[in-house]
């Protein structure tokens, strides 16, 4: 059995597309949703998956009790789900290439500390970039620049918006993650 944990900040569409994606999957236990922000509508998704729930503040966050809560739940993957907080240190120590994250851009294009969610959007279509995409990647202690793991392309077309180019990210977000964690832990 193969122990994944979901960081999460905001909306949660890939926090249940990968749920949805492991339901029937024996091999594949979503042990614990992290998440940072009380607003978020992540929470009532985990909830109603039924997933535990772990709220955290900054300073939990960033503290060795963390550290060795996560490690009692013997984690083989840590996946970043839209998740907005830098990532400690200690806990990429902890699970060197165990980490994952997803950036809605191809990096390292617009990536970095404020691209995240609508902004890369709005850069990439104020750039009138030719093509956007997704980057699955692993996470090191510097922002959107660990290794890379898998890209996928979208073209951009002359009237794109940062809406119509969101939704054609979102549904690469949601064709490519959960493979891309499938493949990953059995590998
Ligand atoms: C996703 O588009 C993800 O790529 C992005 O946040 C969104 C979260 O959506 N992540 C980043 O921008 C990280 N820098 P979701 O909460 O609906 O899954």
């Amino acid at each position: 059995m193969k122990r994944l944990s979901i960081f999460v900040s905001g909306n949660g569409t890939n926090l249940q597309r990968i749920a949805e994606y492991f339901k029937d999957n024996n091999d594949v236990e979503i042990v614990n949703v992290v998440c940072n922000n009380p607003n978020a509508y992540a929470i009532e998704r985990a909830k109603k998956l039924g997933i535990p729930l772990r709220m955290i503040t900054r300073q939990e966050f960033n503290s060795p009790e963390f550290i060795r809560e996560m490690a009692a739940l013997q984690l083989d993957l840590i996946v970043l789900a839209g998740f907005l907080w830098k990532i400690p240190s200690s806990l990429i120590q902890a699970y060197p290439k165990k980490i994952v994250n997803i950036h809605p851009a191809l990096l390292p294009k617009y990536g970095g500390k404020g691209f995240y969610g609508e902004h890369v959007h709005e850069a990439v279509v104020a750039a009138k970039e030719a093509f956007s995409g997704i980057t699955i990647h692993y996470v090191n202690e510097i922002y959107d620049n660990g290794e890379i793991i898998l890209q996928a392309y979208t073209a951009l077309d002359e009237k794109e918006t940062p809406d119509t180019l969101a939704a054609k990210i979102h549904q690469l977000e949601q064709a490519y993650f959960p493979v891309a964690i499938a493949f990953l832990i059995k590998n």
